[in-house]
């Protein structure tokens, strides 16, 4: 893949990594002017645009977009944000050089790739068969809040859809009030006989950050050396975990906390118990990875700590009645995750028995 120097900044791109539209402005040799909306996809050196329309019906270089780029590779885009309330105000104009990608080379399937995990609607369409629009960024204008929270407008299906589990991140604080919106969520979550069997245990300096990887690092190594992989993929795979840890800005870690449950004096109920106990764990760590996303951050989940609860305990110096279950990254994503998402159809998953 080409790789073009970062013009846009880091504000910059996270902004406009959780826009779902933007306008794309060309023009012909004659400098006519032509904008129209847009879905893309970005990543820190390039923003991806489909061409949606059949092939067959409308050919890609029939579309007055991809004429204007082939006669004048010079084009904008801007992506906005509008609120009554106008603090909330921003957008971002970025200007640089279009080409088409050809469909079978490299960059092209990375970028159907980025852009089928942003918007599943693409999975149902034959975008590979198209040549994707990539634009080269060479300036960035930017004005406005571009720090706020998204506001809520988007129905909640629409933030359903757009999270994603994010695996890499800028190097940019989380607001401790997008932080606490995050952790009031998780608070709301359903519980059994609405019990709240879970804490939560916050994580942001490198130092703490470290001594949990290196805790849950051995635990692994030794779990990987168990299942035989060799040596070289061992220490790549710690070494992938040390960087999402260190390189996040923020680390939730979801722990049960089994005291409060109704006791029962048979095995299979109190098992039941404890089952609803992991399910509500689940939900309040669903609504934290909504409600960061909703406000404008991005976020992962990791599973190590259900692997060595005890070791994670004593890492942190956390209550030894916890139990560590899951592992949540809190940040800016870094661009779109290169990993394609994709979810079985409603008919493979519902039956209906009326
Ligand atoms: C219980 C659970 C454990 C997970 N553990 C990990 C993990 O250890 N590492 C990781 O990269 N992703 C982990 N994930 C994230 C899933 O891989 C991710 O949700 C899935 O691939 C779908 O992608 P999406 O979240 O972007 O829709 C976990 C998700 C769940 C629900």
């Amino acid at each position: 893949m080409k790789v073009t120097p970062k013009v846009l900044n880091d504000e910059q791109t996270a902004f406009l990594l959780h826009q779902r539209v933007a306008r794309l402005a060309s023009a012909d040799e004659t400098g006519k002017p032509h904008a129209v909306p847009v879905c893309f996809s970005l990543t820190q050196a390039a923003i991806y645009i489909a061409i949606d329309e059949k092939p067959k019906k409308v050919p890609a270089s029939g579309l007055k977009r991809v004429r204007n780029i082939l006669e004048n590779p010079a084009v904008a885009l801007i992506a906005d944000r509008y609120a009554e309330d106008w603090d909330l105000l921003a957008f971002v104009m970025v200007r640089g050089r279009a080409e088409l990608l050809e469909p079978g080379t490299e960059e092209h399937t990375a970028a159907v790739r980025l852009l089928r995990g942003k918007y599943h609607q693409y999975e149902a369409m034959r975008i590979e068969e198209n040549p994707v629009i990539v634009i080269r960024p060479d300036k960035a204008i930017s004005w406005g809040a571009l720090d706020e929270p998204e506001s809520s407008e988007a129905g909640v299906l629409d933030r359903i859809h757009g999270r994603r589990s994010v695996r890499r991140y800028l190097p940019k604080d989380v607001p401790d009030r997008t932080l606490e919106q995050v952790l009031e969520a998780a608070r709301w979550a359903p519980s059994p006989h609405g019990r709240q069997p879970w804490r939560f245990a916050v994580i942001k300096r490198q130092e703490t950050k470290g001594r949990l990887a290196d805790a849950m690092g051995d635990e692994w190594r030794a779990n990987l050396e168990m299942d035989g992989q060799g040596a070289e993929v061992v220490e790549k795979r710690l070494e992938g975990s040390r960087r999402r840890l260190r390189d996040a800005p923020v680390l939730v870690l979801l722990c049960l906390y089994l005291d409060d449950l109704d006791q029962y004096p048979d095995e299979e109920r109190q098992r039941g118990e404890t089952t609803m106990a992991v399910q509500s764990l689940g939900a309040a760590a669903q609504n934290a990875l909504l409600a960061a996303y909703d406000s404008g951050i991005d976020a992962g989940w990791m599973c190590a700590p259900l692997f060595c609860p005890g070791k994670v305990v004593e890492a942190l110096g956390l209550d030894p009645k916890l139990v560590p279950h899951a592992l949540l990254t809190l940040g800016y994503a870094e661009g779109d995750p290169p990993k394609r998402r994709s979810r079985r159809t409603l008919d493979e998953l519902v039956v209906y028995r009326d």
